[in-house]
């Protein structure tokens, strides 16, 4: 027999890349291949890649310039560029470095096996199509063994909205949803494997519109119903939504289901009606306000999140003092906020830039305040009862890490506990980024 070969898998970007890198993994196993955590062990290296800001684009070039030293001491090694630079950039990610063997987009790893091959004869290979073809069907069965408690399952993918500023409608295609029956064998399969929280991706999940076993379109509330009958299952969450697809159902289902945790991601990107409007983002900040105070009202322990861009194209200074009133409005207990990155074939991309100073001013500036949320949200939970599931052990003796139904991470000091258990605590301390916790006797 000869000797395993060895796959090495680097991943940028979003959750939906985490779980795409794992689908690639094990599409290749078949041809031989286990994961090595050592770049230089590597027969092949995949780097699965993000385009959504120039920054993340660039270091995979610089990535790829330190990787092709690799081939020096081992020339039989193959280097693959997967995920968004892929499908936005395909060949040319080649010509501008030619020690990349293969180029597969996000709508096409499937076909990873059929690749491979054709690299081992020497060739290279590109595929960025969109096929028909559905690419979790052709990747149907999944390797048994232990899981890690927490997993992620993506239910819909691509999008249909063309905010101005973002990419993902061109590298991950149209909006399409899984069939329900697929969702639920592939959440019992994650369970039997250990698995107690599911956390349901899609670029705009709550869009989720898959054909039910009735052959009815469903919608994300009904498939969350249907997850929440699973027995061992114990959390579900979602991400990422838009605003204007949170509908009455799911509103109600947070208030009602009880394996749906109490947290939100709810991306909002400017507090400016004028500046929403360039963005073509169909909402206003008044309309998201409303969102809001209805998502409390059925669940008033939830914890929002969000997203926020500074320095859009005329972006005025009023028009970002409307954001951060929008986030005092709104109490993030957590927000990631980005300065504006010009994408090409996008439309703001034609427009005039604000002053870069201006910009990373106002980034600092969102950032403190998005921090002051962030602690007084952290704050208000010193004292409160909540669960956490531990997902492993800590570096003092005795202390288990896990997150709490909040999403917080979350500290608990001398626990017993097991990985995979979900354990009652109480809240003793709010850290930088963390909580800590004593387990409730
Ligand atoms: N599908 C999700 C996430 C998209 S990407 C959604 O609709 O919310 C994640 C975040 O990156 C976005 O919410 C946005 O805040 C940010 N982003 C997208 N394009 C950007 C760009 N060109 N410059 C800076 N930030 C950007
Ligand atoms: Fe991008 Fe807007 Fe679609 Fe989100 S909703 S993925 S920001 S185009
Ligand atoms: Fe990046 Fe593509 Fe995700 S651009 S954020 S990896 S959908």
């Amino acid at each position: 027999m000869t000797a395993p070969k060895k796959l090495f898998v680097k991943t940028y970007g979003c959750q939906m890349n985490v779980y795409d890198s794992e689908r690639m993994a094990e599409a290749l196993a078949p041809q031989g291949y286990e994961q090595t955590e050592v770049a230089a062990e590597a027969d092949m290296i995949l780097l699965n890649t993000c385009h959504i800001r120039e920054k993340a684009a660039e270091k995979v070039y610089s990535e790829l310039g330190r990787l092709k030293a690799l081939k020096v001491d081992k020339p039989d090694l193959k280097i693959g560029v997967a995920g968004c630079v892929a499908q936005a950039e395909g060949e040319e990610i080649m010509r501008r470095q030619p020690a990349v063997d293969l180029v597969v987009g996000p709508q096409s790893y499937h076909r990873l096996p059929q690749m491979e091959a054709k690299l081992r004869d020497g060739r290279k290979a590109l595929d960025t199509d969109f096929p028909a073809e559905d690419k979790f069907d052709t990747l149907r069965t999944r390797p048994k063994g232990r899981r890690a408690p927490a997993a992620f399952l993506t239910v819909q993918e691509g999008c249909d909205k063309f905010c101005a500023f973002c990419v993902v409608p061109y590298t991950r295609g149209a909006e399409t949803s899984r069939p329900v029956s697929r969702i639920l064998e592939e959440a019992r399969d994650l369970v039997d494997r250990g698995v107690r929280e599911i956390t349901l991706l899609g670029q705009n999940v709550n869009a989720y519109h898959g054909t039910g076993p009735d052959g009815r379109e469903w919608s994300l509330a009904q498939l969350i119903w249907a997850l929440n009958e699973i027995d061992g299952l114990a959390r579900i969450r979602f991400t990422t939504s838009h605003p204007n697809d949170m509908s009455d159902d799911l509103i109600e289902a947070h208030g009602s289901c009880k394996k749906l945790m109490p947290y939100l991601h709810l991306p909002v990107q400017s507090g400016s009606d004028r500046i929403l409007k360039r963005m073509n983002r169909s909402h206003t900040a008044e309309s998201y306000l409303r969102l809001i105070e209805r998502i409390r009202a059925a669940r008033p322990d939830i914890v929002l999140s969000g997203d926020f861009i500074v320095g859009f194209p005329e972006e005025t200074e009023a028009d970002f003092q409307a954001t951060l009133d929008l986030i005092d409005a709104v109490g993030y207990g957590y927000a990631y906020s980005f300065k504006y990155s010009t994408r090409p074939g996008t439309p703001a991309a034609e427009r005039a830039l604000v002053d870069p100073a201006v910009a990373d001013e106002r980034l600092q500036r969102i950032q403190a305040l998005i921090t002051r949320h962030q602690t007084a949200v952290q704050e208000a939970m010193v004292g409160r009862e909540v669960n956490v599931l531990v997902e492993k052990p800590g570096r003092a003796p005795g202390q288990m890490l896990g997150k709490s139904d909040h999403l917080h991470a979350v500290h608990i000091e001398q626990s017993s506990a097991q990985v995979g258990d979900l354990v009652p605590v109480r809240i003793t301390q709010s850290k930088r980024n963390s909580l800590a916790a004593v387990t409730i006797r």
